[in-house]
């Protein structure tokens, strides 16, 4: 059965992705950001991950998108143990889209996603330079838990954030 579900940000529309969503969500992807992946990872991580993968659109034109991937692995946060969690593989917003919510709601309602299946932590690594989506996390409640140095491949670091899932965790 198809999903209806949405959430009004202003005068755009948070929705889950669907698989004719996929070209667009690409093409975003090309626009703004280094990092890109082939056709065949965006369908799998909505394969598996339909509830974590949204889109922004306005009009009928999708803006932005986020794209997850659930994993099990060490914990993030605590200093053993394992956990299951939430990787924020992508998220993006078009240049003139930025600024209006949209970020702050694709990453809320992947979150949502998250604890629908169980994950205790949400985390994503973020290039030091990028300013503008660290205090997009940080106003989300992430935390710095390490820095990757030379993580990407122009030899930039990176920043592993990371949230904890579970209501009234230190
Ligand atoms: C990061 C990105 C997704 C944010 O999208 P957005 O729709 O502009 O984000 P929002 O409008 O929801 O902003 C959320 C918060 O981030 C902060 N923020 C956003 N842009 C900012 C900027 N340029 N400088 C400082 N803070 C900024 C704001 O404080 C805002 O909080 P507020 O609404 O309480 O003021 C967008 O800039 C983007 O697509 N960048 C290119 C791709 C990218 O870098 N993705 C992240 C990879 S880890």
């Amino acid at each position: 059965m198809q999903n209806t579900y949405y959430k009004r940000v202003g005068e755009y529309i948070v929705r889950p992705a669907k698989r004719e969503d996929l070209p667009r969500v690409v093409a975003i992807n090309l626009m703004t950001l280094p990092e890109h992946y082939s056709d065949s990872f965006f369908e799998e991580l909505l394969t598996e991950s339909p509830e974590t993968f949204f889109i922004a659109e306005l009009a009928g034109n999708i803006v932005g998108y986020i794209m997850c991937r659930i994993e099990y692995g060490f914990s993030t946060l605590k200093k053993f143990g394992f956990a299951r969690k939430g990787h924020i593989v992508s998220v993006a917003v078009l240049d003139e889209h930025r600024g209006k919510g949209l970020g702050k709601s694709l990453v809320l309602e992947a979150v949502n996603g998250m604890m629908q299946r169980g994950c205790g932590e949400a985390y994503l690594e973020v290039r030091i330079s990028n300013v503008s989506a660290i205090v997009l996390y940080q106003k989300l409640n992430f935390k710095i838990a390490s820095k990757i140095s030379g993580y990407y491949r122009d030899g930039e670091g990176a920043y592993l954030m990371a949230l904890s899932l579970i209501p009234n965790a230190s």
